[in-house]
């Protein structure tokens, strides 16, 4: 059993796609072990993806991020991490693989509309970023 962090970007919560988004992770089969939804400040956004923080599109990235509600969710099943990036398809929705939630909701590259785990060292970082284990318990 393995755990990752998923985002519905500000581009999915706007466009209405919450529910879409959700049932397609249920009907993957994974369990919903946490969910919410927020608004990232910049200073959030910029924290949580400050391993990009030297690349060029980072202040438009965190800029962008802050722009809406959110919702984050902890999915979890097996091989969680892999089976939830391969469902999201490609950074670049232009390049995504067809049936992959970006190829057909992405905008751009910036506004993919989700985000996933892409480690197990950075699933735990990123889950614990936003939820504290009681909220996932049980
Ligand atoms: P990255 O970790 O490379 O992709 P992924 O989300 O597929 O793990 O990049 C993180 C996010 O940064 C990506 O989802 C959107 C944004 N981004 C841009 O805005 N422009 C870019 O050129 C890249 C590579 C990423």
């Amino acid at each position: 059993m393995e755990r990752t962090l998923s985002i519905i970007k500000p581009d999915g919560v706007q466009r209405n796609l919450v529910g879409t988004i959700v049932g397609r992770f249920e009907s993957e089969g994974f369990r919903i072990a946490g969910m919410k939804r927020l608004w990232l400040s910049k200073k959030e956004a910029e924290a949580f993806y400050a391993m990009h923080k030297d690349r060029p599109f980072f202040d438009s990235l965190t800029s962008y991020m802050s722009s809406g509600p959110v919702v984050v969710m902890v999915l979890e099943g097996p091989n969680a991490i892999q089976r939830n990036r391969d469902i999201m398809g490609d950074t670049n929705p232009a390049q995504a693989a067809e049936g992959t939630i970006r190829k057909e909701y992405g905008l751009d590259v910036e506004k993919n509309t989700v985000h996933g785990s892409d480690k197990p060292e950075t699933a735990a970082k990123e889950i614990a970023f936003f939820f504290s284990e009681l909220e996932l318990m049980r």
